[in-house]
């Protein structure tokens, strides 16, 4: 049932603030803004090495925004790769690495290889699934269920955004256990998760008449350029996935540093570059990437903060301006504009934007 909404995406794009509160009831106290023991137990954070994380499609671009915050909040090496290449490369693995395994269906062929391989190997497994009966969160040792709930677009969003709270809670248990977060961060850290679904609640209600023109002005286009630093990177790959699975517009999503090691050279009034930029540390640098696209005439829509919307005075096709977020909880507050866009987009476009061509929701086979 699509309620009020024209589609599955649309109804669980608005669905994310709902779904990201039962998730983290699950597994934050909303009392004592602590993580709940029983989640940060299940894999001994202290006594690891590294953790490796293989996926799909945008689960594994969650599990590379995961690895940003394992690496930073828990000083936990992470070694990730797409469970395709994952499988076959022969990774010399050890038993003091435990691995993460993110999948929205629990059935994704590659991914369940990965699993077994690492299963195999004896390391320690879990399983960051929507699905809990499947056969990924079976045949895990730890599951972590993502609570989003029946997921039916193809295109995967409350998905992404449960995945990254699920992600973000195991991040701040790992740097408890490992000795690096104190009680008064882990206080102030899990606050800022819970601030989440209010702020997406606002975020919700307030952009998508702004977006909607936007879309019909990016329908126009051929190819699309999404450019971001830090967590904002792999928020570009999957604002890139997003726009092309289901408009079928040519998008790619790049670190907002490589833009000079090649993609330039593509900049012309022809590509618009989508540039998601929260004003965090990385904020300048981005600015100047920003810089150069707009000295070769390209057109720039500018996803950023209040603070970020007040620093820059680069002309843009668009500036889409939300509320300044604690930097945890920005990869989930981005991910919203960066749907809805590519869902109007799609609208527009008139595709079948639930059921795009030549995918299916479930990839049970390599
Ligand atoms: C993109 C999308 C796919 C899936 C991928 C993995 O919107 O939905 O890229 O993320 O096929 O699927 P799961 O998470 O079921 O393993």
């Amino acid at each position: 049932d699509k309620g009020n909404h024209r589609h599955f995406m649309e109804k669980e794009i608005y669905e994310q603030p709902e779904v990201i509160s039962h998730a983290l009831a699950h597994y934050v106290d909303l009392g004592a803004h602590t993580v709940r023991t029983a989640v940060s137990d299940a894999i001994d954070f202290a006594s690891l090495r590294g953790l490796t994380i293989s996926a799909c499609g945008t689960a594994y671009l969650a599990g590379l925004i995961g690895k940003y915050w394992f690496e930073r909040y828990a000083r936990l090496p992470v070694e990730i790769d797409v469970a395709s290449e994952f499988r076959y490369r022969e990774i010399p693995l050890s038993t003091d690495q435990a691995a993460l395994f993110i999948s929205q269906s629990g059935e994704t062929a590659d991914t369940l290889a990965s699993l077994r391989y690492c299963h195999d190997a004896g390391l320690k497994t879990g399983a960051v699934v929507n699905v809990r009966e499947s056969t990924i969160a079976r045949e895990s040792d730890a599951v972590f269920p993502i609570l989003a709930g029946p997921e039916i677009g193809v295109a995967s969003t409350k998905a992404f955004t449960c995945q990254l709270t699920v992600l973000a809670s195991l991040a701040i248990a790992a740097g408890k256990a490992r000795g690096l977060i104190h009680a008064d961060e882990e206080r102030q850290l899990v606050r800022q998760l819970t601030e989440m679904p209010r702020l997406m609640s606002g975020v919700l209600n307030s952009i998508e008449p702004q977006i909607e023109a936007l879309s019909r002005e990016l329908s126009k286009y051929k190819d699309v350029l999404y450019l971001g630093r830090g967590t904002s990177y792999p928020l570009a790959l999957e604002g890139a996935l997003k726009l092309k699975e289901i408009s079928y517009i040519h998008a790619e999503g790049y670190a907002a540093g490589e833009l000079k090691h090649g993609p330039i050279a593509l900049i012309d009034e022809n590509m618009p570059v989508i540039v998601i930029a929260p004003h965090d540390r990385f904020f300048e640098k981005t600015v100047s990437n920003m810089q150069e696209v707009a000295a070769r005439g390209g057109k720039i829509i500018f996803i950023t903060d209040e603070r970020g919307a007040a620093a820059s005075k680069l002309p843009t096709m668009a500036t889409i301006t939300l509320p300044n977020v604690a930097e945890i909880i920005a990869p989930m507050v981005f991910s919203l504009p960066i749907q809805l866009l590519a869902y109007h987009t799609a609208v527009f476009m008139g595709t079948d934007v639930d059921q795009p061509r030549n995918l299916a929701k479930s990839v049970t086979v390599e």
